[in-house]
């Protein structure tokens, strides 16, 4: 980990009804006592966004939602607005999800709409960029992910990055159980930083959290906080144990 505040959030996807999400939040909450270097954030179903930030009003663990739209209120079946997350008690949210971009189709442009409308409603924004085993085998991982932060950051300005956290998740790692290499997670992640500075400047790109999401169990969370460009972990499947997730959040 390098001098940045490290941030584990959890993802919990589409799983969890009222009764399960609010109890694994407040297991997770007793799993988290207050590290002042490290940040915590759950990223519960929209279902449930108001009582797990009810339940963790007076802890240090951040809510945010696994989506959000750039208006405030509207004609957009099926969307949430950042100012209905803020007033469920959320503060953040994750754009960009391969998820959301395999499944549901968002593209980098779409993505960066979200991105935009979130920041102008103060809330922090974790970008979601990744390539596919394919893109890999054929020598084109940065070249994506060149492209997706290029466009998931379009007309992002400087100062709004203090409020960007960046997910490089690779879809192949993704509830595989497969997790990229140590060392191929921090030649990426350094990549990445390397994007930031070229589009920003050294210190942004120095600032900037990346953190690594697909796979990320206790097993193999110290190897991977271990380097230097690892700034923390987006984690799904873990995330939905608490005693997993907890020994994630106390990496070593
Ligand atoms: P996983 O999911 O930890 O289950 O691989 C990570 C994610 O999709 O954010």
């Amino acid at each position: 980990m390098g001098k940045r505040k490290a941030l584990m959030a959890g993802n919990w996807k589409m799983h969890t009804t009222v009764v399960d999400g609010c109890q694994l939040a407040v297991d997770v909450s007793r799993a988290c006592t207050d590290f002042p270097d490290r940040e915590v954030l759950l990223a519960p179903p929209y279902t449930i966004l108001s009582e797990v930030s009810h339940i963790l009003k007076d802890s240090p663990i951040i809510v945010g939602s696994q989506n959000v739209c750039w208006e405030e209120k509207g004609a957009f079946t099926g969307e949430i607005s950042p100012v209905m997350l803020k007033d469920a008690g959320g503060s953040a949210a994750i754009v960009g999800h391969s998820e959301r971009r395999q499944i549901f189709g968002e593209t980098d442009e779409l993505v960066n709409r979200r991105l935009k409308g979130g920041l102008s409603f103060g809330l922090m924004m974790i970008l979601c960029i990744g390539e596919t085993l394919e893109e890999r085998e054929a020598g084109r991982a940065f070249a994506v992910l060149y492209e997706q932060i290029k466009k998931g950051l379009a007309d992002v300005a400087a100062v709004d990055m203090a409020k960007v956290v960046i997910a490089y998740e690779p879809v192949w790692a993704i509830g595989t159980g497969k997790t990229a290499s140590n060392e191929q997670a921090q030649e990426t992640h350094a990549f990445i930083r390397g994007v930031l500075e070229q589009i920003y400047e050294k210190n942004i790109a120095e600032q900037t959290r990346i953190l690594y999401g697909g796979s990320v169990k206790p097993t193999n969370v110290d190897e991977l906080m271990a380097q230097s460009d690892i700034d923390g972990a987006l984690v799904g499947g873990a995330a939905l144990d608490a005693k997993s997730f907890g020994r994630i959040i106390n990496f070593q």
